[in-house]
């Protein structure tokens, strides 16, 4: 799928963001190898550490519908170290869109990310 295609749709799941506490509106799509989309916003708390992001919801609304492989996500903002983790697991070779202005910068998450934790080194 096209990139700006997908960061449309991150756009768009961001008008559901809930954050009345920073009011950051993020937007995140994820594109699944079956090319299905899942998108997701972030969505806060009054304890603030309740609340999840944008791409962690995405993901998880789509592996809670039983999807585990993932090929690109696209997202408003640069994600946060939480997020790269969780995207990891899932997606070690994850392709990430972000938004930057006008223009959408690509980075491999193991960019983002090198030496992700993994409880399989032990
Ligand atoms: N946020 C995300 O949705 N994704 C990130 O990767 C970084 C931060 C949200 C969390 C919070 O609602 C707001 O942005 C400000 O930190």
């Amino acid at each position: 799928m096209d990139k700006k295609a997908l960061m449309e749709k991150a756009r768009y799941a961001a008008k559901f963001s809930y954050s009345p506490y920073s009011n950051v509106k993020v937007g995140a799509a994820v594109l699944c190898k079956n090319q299905k989309i899942y998108t997701g916003t972030n969505i806060e708390n009054a304890s603030f550490g309740a609340t999840v992001c944008a791409e962690r919801v995405a993901l998880f609304k789509a592996v809670s519908e039983g999807e585990k492989d993932f090929l690109e996500i696209a997202v408003t903002h640069i994600p946060c170290g939480i997020c790269r983790q969780v995207l990891s697991e899932f997606a070690p070779n994850l392709i990430v869109h972000v938004k930057n202005g006008d223009d959408i910068i690509t980075y491999k998450l193991s960019d983002l990310l090198p030496n992700a934790f993994s409880n399989k080194n032990f």
